[in-house]
């Protein structure tokens, strides 16, 4: 059996732990499918088959960020004995976005066996402003990770449904998510005006289109942006090769590329610990 995991990373923070679980659970005996959001939109049944699936995504807003949400709302409801996990990353201000979206699926029948949490290394994934020299995950925060996945396999193989618990509730959690939902949609439409396009870089190649996990932009003769439906995840920004896409307040920014592009980083093919039962 392959256990998907479906993830959503812009800066490929989560994307990484996303692959540390995967190879946990690979230590244990349980082969891993890791498919980006897009990707299980077009093949659905991917899922529909896993008695175990994983889902991996950043926190913006202290929530689970808005494209997964839509997505695990528009699941169906089961009655077969389908479980998954949760994954996240933050820069510390979850709230209760775990706890949240692990209602939304519980809630469809599905049975959570566990939530794990990571504060990414940069604390602010949106700019590399060259303030740093290098940036790295803290090699006990990606052994939590590996040793989560190795816990989900174990439990899986025993038939125990026990709720993995890696991640902490922060103080007045509840209260910070709940302000957030409330906040989200108006400081988006604020933030988004920002967004601008140098309309005479702009080449028209589509890529910010293909890539856009919203279908905020689109190309034709010329470029349009909906500001309604962004979801501020820079994507578009972050990979533009002519640099049409910038931010008003902040046209010199560097956007973070994540953790692939930086010196520190270790391959999870190259991690290596030892059996932790
Ligand atoms: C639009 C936006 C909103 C964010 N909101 C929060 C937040 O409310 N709380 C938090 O802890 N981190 C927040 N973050 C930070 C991301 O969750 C964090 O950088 C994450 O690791 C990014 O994951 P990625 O590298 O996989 O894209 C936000 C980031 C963006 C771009
Ligand atoms: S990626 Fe850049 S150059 Fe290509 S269509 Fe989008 S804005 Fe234009
Ligand atoms: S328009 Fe850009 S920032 Fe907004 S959701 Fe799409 S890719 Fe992300």
């Amino acid at each position: 059996m392959k256990v998907p995991i479906i993830y959503f990373s812009s800066s490929g923070n989560t994307k990484y732990v996303c692959q540390v679980v995967a190879k946990g659970l690979n230590s244990m005996d349980l082969e891993t499918e890791l498919i980006p959001l897009r990707g299980i939109k077009k093949h659905p049944s991917r899922i529909k088959d896993a008695a175990l699936f994983g889902i991996g995504a950043p926190i913006y807003g202290a929530n689970f960020t808005p494209n997964m949400i839509q997505w695990m709302k528009q699941l169906p409801r089961v009655n077969d004995d389908k479980k998954f996990f949760l994954i996240d990353t933050c820069s510390g201000l979850s709230g209760v976005a775990l706890l949240k979206a692990r209602t939304i699926l519980t809630q469809k029948g599905y049975k959570c066996v566990g939530g794990l949490e990571l504060i990414s290394p940069t604390r602010d994934s949106v700019f590399w402003t060259g303030f740093y020299d290098y940036i790295s995950w803290n090699e006990d925060e990606i052994k939590r990770a590996y040793n989560f996945g190795r816990l989900v396999a174990k439990n899986y193989w025993a038939g125990k449904e026990k709720f993995i618990k890696s991640f902490r509730v922060m103080p007045f959690g509840r209260i910070l998510t709940k302000l957030f939902t409330y906040v989200e949609r108006p400081f988006f439409k604020l933030a988004t005006k920002l967004m601008a396009i140098d309309h005479s870089k702009c080449k028209r190649c589509k890529l910010c289109e293909s890539l856009c996990p919203m279908e905020a932009i689109n190309v034709k003769q010329d470029i349009y942006f909906h500001p309604e439906k962004c979801m501020l995840c820079f994507k578009c920004m972050r990979n533009c090769p002519e640099g049409a896409l910038y931010l008003k307040i902040y046209p010199k920014a560097k956007f973070f590329k994540g953790p692939f592009q930086i010196k520190g980083y270790i391959e999870p093919e190259k991690l290596n610990f030892r059996k932790v039962e």
